[in-house]
């Protein structure tokens, strides 16, 4: 069992599959992209495959996130997914994903074991997606998404993150087309995970922003009395439902409390939290041909070390050094 001082247990895995992506928001990252991680620093397929497999065997792990930067860019990708299908027990999967790429994948997704993924789309305008992507593949995106409801990747989830003056006035328009496309849409509060350090507590639009704008159109109830668990969104029924909306207010209402997730970057290293400075080297470990039980070992011993929460409130809060494209999103 991965377990903290704080009596929490990690039953949630997110594994970054790379690094790299194909869109370059601006709130994650500048126009010239990063410095990207070298292929050989990279984790293989086996070596992700066999991590997967001491979390789900040894740790308690249940649930595997995969993610990037754009976790359709990994070659292996279907093949991973169908090797921890295998898994005994096996773990729930999921993607998150821009969607690029995902109208030729979905159904191999499927095939191959994913449960289901969530998608990122932050406008409904093309012309918006560009400013805010500095990419012109608006249309690729809603490709991926009908793709993946076709194949059965539901419920489908959409991630948008609202950006001041370029589309906080969507959030409405964004929830009326979630509901006609059946789609489950949460809003994200921007977080200080940006490359280029220009997060500003005064000009995110906060999940209060978002409720006050939605309730001009819609009629928002805190949905029924089920708890909000680990799950970073909190939810609301629409119109009374069945449909439903989600804020991950990460911010200003942060779950760090229930928080049950353990991360692993595409170069092997295991954060406890997004926001976490530190990070355990398995890496190193599984190419000194370590046994299985002393990586067990190493990342119950990292988990221990997981702090109370993100800091952010913290005056002394620290951005950590690697972006959220690079930790895993
Ligand atoms: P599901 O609802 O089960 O699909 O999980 P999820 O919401 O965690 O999935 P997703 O990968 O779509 O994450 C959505 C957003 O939640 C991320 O982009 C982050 O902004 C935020 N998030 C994910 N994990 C964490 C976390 O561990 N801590 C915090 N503070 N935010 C997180
Ligand atoms: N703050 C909040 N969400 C972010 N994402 C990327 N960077 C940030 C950030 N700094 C979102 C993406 C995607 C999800 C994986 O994380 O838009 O929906
Ligand atoms: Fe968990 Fe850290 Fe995210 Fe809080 S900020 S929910 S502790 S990963």
């Amino acid at each position: 069992m991965l377990i903290d001082t704080y009596d929490r247990v990690a039953t949630d895995l997110r594994v970054s599959l790379t690094d790299r992506c194909n869109l370059r928001c601006t709130y994650c990252m500048p126009e010239e992209g990063l410095q990207w991680l070298a292929k050989p620093d990279l984790l293989n397929d086996d070596e992700i495959v066999r991590l997967v497999r001491i979390a789900v065997t040894r740790l308690g792990i249940t649930d595997v996130r995969f993610t990037g930067g754009e976790p359709l860019l990994r070659p292996g990708l279907v093949s991973i997914v169908q090797r921890c299908a295998a898994l005994e027990p096996r773990p729930r999967m999921s993607l998150t994903t821009n969607g690029i790429g995902l109208k030729r994948t979905a159904a191999a997704l499927k095939d191959a074991g994913l449960d289901r993924v969530n998608v990122s789309l932050d406008t409904l305008r093309p012309d918006v997606f560009k400013t805010l992507t500095r990419r012109d593949r608006h249309h690729d995106v809603l490709a991926g998404l009908e793709a993946a409801h076709e194949a059965g990747l539901t419920p489908v989830k959409v991630n948008s993150v609202l950006m001041p003056g370029l589309n906080d006035d969507e959030a409405p328009d964004l929830l009326a087309w979630a509901v006609e496309h059946n789609y489950e849409l949460r809003f994200i509060e921007q977080m200080p995970l940006d490359a280029q350090h220009g997060w500003k507590r005064e000009g995110m639009i906060t999940a209060g922003d978002i409720l006050r704008s939605l309730r001009t159109r819609f009629d928002l109830a805190p949905e029924g009395d089920t708890d909000r668990g680990s799950a970073p969104a909190e939810r609301w029924t629409v119109d009374g439902g069945p449909h439903r909306v989600g804020v991950i207010a990460s911010v200003t209402r942060p779950f760090c409390r229930a928080c049950d997730r353990t991360r692993l970057t595409a170069d092997g290293q295991v954060r406890t939290c997004l926001f976490a400075r530190e990070e355990t080297d398995l890496r190193a470990a599984l190419r000194s041909e370590a046994p299985d039980e002393e990586i067990a070992r190493l990342w119950k011993l990292a988990m221990w070390g997981k702090k109370a929460g993100s800091g952010l409130d913290d005056p002394s809060f620290l951005q950590p050094d690697r972006p959220m494209s690079a930790i895993g999103g």
